[in-house]
């Protein structure tokens, strides 16, 4: 049984320090050190960091990268990076990076040289999304493709969603990208009225090609094509369904054209898959040229996490800031406030990122992990959230970190609006860290909430790309730090098993064993369905 982080010297030095820090607020940290802002912000590849705001003076950075060493993330980092097999209870790698990797080649532990069929495999992307965006692919009766609706759930359909979003300035005019993910059938069903049979093309997107939900609209979305193109459906099925897998077999069984196949390996975790064919709507949005400019801005975040010291790492800092916030503050949400529209399905994204993989309190060899982990991740776009939640955050008393992310620049030059934008967002941060207080109880703010706010001159594929490997990075190092695994999830099996279990409860009334709540509410369900 290895050692709990908890029980490390540098953990407990943590533990001290913070008894004497924890009654210090923003104001007299400001206070004390005017170069505060020199000291706690840093410059990468055009990105500024400023965590100045956070709860923190310059020991509690020392104190945490002695905890960084004492947790070995350099070597974990290492491991990772070369494809040891990080994801122990399912005996992978964990190699998202080498989907982003312009090395000519990275051979494994296991022998196997990854690079070839990266290659070949963001080539057999670029063909297909030539194809489509100049209309030489078309549908069964000979339209060009004019819309796309990509079938997944989870890591196969945030990514490309929240990507898809951010670089709408990006997207080709004429093709309309969408999403459907749930089961649900208000989800497909309204894209599905308001899409024309002949130019639509379906990408169903699904790691391991068994997902309840995605099965479940790509049957459905099967039959709307077939039923529409008749005598063409051999035609429909060949030129306008298109997958996206680890699992070949079940798609090829699902009726995908081998051609129109897109592999990825299973050392890709879904939640960490956006650089790989998951990433295909994307691409046909953008383009591949586009697809891979985003490519090597992530490919240069992970240099940087790599080789920059802990002091200067952006994404080891976040981590180490998040793992001081949650542990030794006691605050146990992260509120993400993206002050960009385009950024809006950045906190579900990271939902996903931040809470599937290290939403555990187990570490591989069964023992408790012993301290809290993964913090409860929300948010929305600002100013939105401004006439919404963040009056908690300022009155409500509870301790509340976040993360602001803004764009230097904007792709929709309206005149005026994005210089207010940017000052609504550093509004916040300076309001929810220094508080205000005028004599009036019920106006005054107390402060003291910490923040970091992360910098972009503009969202571009190269930006975001940077942004979403930084997010991943801190993830995977917080896991290192705790001892988790980032690449599992277990805890999301119990509920699909206790669903198919009572699917005929609903279905026909059957009698299931369950408990009384359970079998109350189903058959209180089952009486209101019959018309
Ligand atoms: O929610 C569980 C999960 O396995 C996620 O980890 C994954 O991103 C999602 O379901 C979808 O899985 P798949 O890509 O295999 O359909």
């Amino acid at each position: 049984m290895t050692r709990s982080i908890a029980d490390t010297p540098a953990w407990q030095a943590l533990t001290r320090h913070a008894a004497t820090l924890r009654p210090k607020h923003l104001r007299d940290l400001f206070a004390e050190d005017r170069e505060r802002f020199a000291r706690f912000s840093l410059e990468t590849d055009g990105l500024l960091f400023d965590y100045s705001k956070q709860r923190i003076d310059a020991q509690t950075i020392a104190l945490l990268a002695d905890l960084a060493t004492e947790a070995d993330v350099r070597g974990w980092i290492a491991r990772m990076f070369a494809g040891d097999a990080v994801n122990g209870s399912e005996g992978r790698a964990a190699l998202h990076t080498a989907l982003r990797s312009s090395a000519a080649s990275l051979v494994t532990p296991a022998g196997e040289d990854v690079m070839p069929a990266v290659r070949d495999s963001r080539q057999r992307m670029r063909d297909f999304c030539d194809a489509v965006r100049s209309g030489r692919l078309r549908g069964y009766s000979g339209e060009p493709i004019r819309a796309v609706v990509n079938i997944g759930i989870g890591g196969s359909d945030l990514g490309p969603r929240m990507a898809t979003a951010a670089l709408a300035a990006f997207a080709h005019p004429a093709l309309r990208i969408h999403y459907v993910s749930n089961l649900d059938a208000a989800d497909l069903a309204p894209v599905l009225e308001n899409l024309d049979p002949r130019s639509t093309l379906f990408i169903v997107a699904s790691k391991t090609f068994t997902t309840l939900e995605t099965l479940a609209n790509a049957k459905s979305a099967r039959d709307w094509l077939l039923t529409a193109s008749g005598d063409a459906a051999d035609a429909a099925m060949a030129q306008q369904f298109a997958a996206v897998t680890a699992n070949a077999g079940e798609a090829l069984r699902f009726g995908v054209a081998p051609g129109k196949l897109f592999e990825f390996r299973d050392w890709v975790g879904g939640r960490f898959s956006l650089w790989s064919p998951v990433g295909l709507p994307l691409a046909l949005a953008i383009g591949m040229d586009g697809f891979e400019q985003m490519l090597a801005g992530a490919e240069r975040m992970d240099r940087h996490f790599r080789d920059a010291p802990t002091e200067r790492n952006l994404p080891l800092l976040m981590a180490l800031l998040g793992i001081w916030n949650i542990d030794f503050l006691g605050a146990w949400n992260l509120s993400i406030s993206p002050y960009t529209q385009s950024l809006r399905w950045l906190p579900e994204y990271l939902q996903q990122l931040d809470m599937e993989s290290n939403g555990k309190s187990r570490r591989p060899d069964g023992t408790p992990v012993g301290v809290h982990t993964a913090p409860v991740v929300w948010g929305g776009a600002g100013s939105n959230t401004q006439h919404a939640y963040f009056q908690l955050l300022h009155q409500g008393g509870w301790l509340i970190p976040s993360d602001f992310i803004a764009c230097a620049a904007s792709d929709y030059p309206l005149a005026g609006h994005h210089e207010k934008l940017l000052a609504n967002c550093l509004a916040q941060a300076e309001a929810l860290a220094f508080g205000s207080d005028n004599g009036d109880p019920l106006r005054a703010c107390p402060g003291n909430q910490p923040s970091s706010t992360l910098l972009l001159p503009r969202l571009t594929p190269f930006t975001l790309g940077q942004l979403v490997a930084a997010y991943e990075h801190k993830v995977c190092a917080q896991a290192a730090i705790w001892g988790i695994n980032p690449f599992d999830q277990w805890g999301v099996e119990l509920g699909k098993q206790l669903a198919a279990r009572l699917l005929p409860a609903i279905e026909s009334g059957a009698a299931v064993a369950t408990d009384p709540s359970t079998a109350g509410l189903a058959a209180w369900l089952r009486r209101h369905r019959s018309p």
